[in-house]
């Protein structure tokens, strides 16, 4: 049994945003450490494969010292019981989120009772952000900068941009 308080971040990050940063960063000064955990979303086909997700997301997260990124093809309940990690750290942006957000912390509840589910608002400066905007912008030849960190913009756009 541990004594750490460990938190996940758990989500597609298809690719990792300064939406998720901001959250990520938050969630470090809460716990004493963070798993940023890579997952599979039934729902979605990600453009990045795994490897490139997790790659960008330690370019994201250089720097923070409590972080440390997974990928786990399971149940993000089970995964939680298997680390010892009692919460999981999701963003909020508008209440559009909340009903999805919801459910999947309802389901994660009655699979692993001891596994709490934290909200934190997303910054406003982030409200409109999402990973499929990056995408969009970026497929379409648009500057991406705002919305990515300086460290991953690069093999953002080289991997997005028409024609390369
Ligand atoms: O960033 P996303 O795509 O909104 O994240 C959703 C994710 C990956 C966290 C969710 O699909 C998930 O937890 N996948 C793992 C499988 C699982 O445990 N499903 C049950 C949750 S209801």
């Amino acid at each position: 049994m541990t004594n750490e308080s460990i938190a996940i971040c758990p989500g597609s990050f298809d690719p990792i945003t300064k939406g998720h940063l901001d959250i990520i960063q938050r969630a470090s000064k809460l716990f004493d450490k963070v798993i940023v955990l890579v997952l599979v979303n039934f729902a979605k086909t990600p453009s990045f494969n795994t490897e490139e997700r997790i790659e960008l997301i330690k370019k994201a997260t250089q720097g923070i010292q409590n972080v440390e990124v997974d990928f786990y093809d399971g149940l993000l309940a089970k995964y939680a019981q298997e680390k010892e990690a009692k919460c999981l750290v999701k963003g909020l942006r508008a209440v559009s989120d909340f009903e999805y957000e919801f459910q999947q912390a309802l389901a994660n509840k009655i699979l692993n009772p001891e596994l709490e589910t934290l909200f934190l608002n997303t910054s406003s400066e982030f409200m409109y952000l999402s990973s499929s905007v990056v995408k969009q912008i970026a497929s379409l030849g648009g500057d991406i900068s705002h919305f990515v960190t300086k460290n991953t913009l690069q093999d953002i756009q080289n991997r997005l941009c028409k024609g390369e």
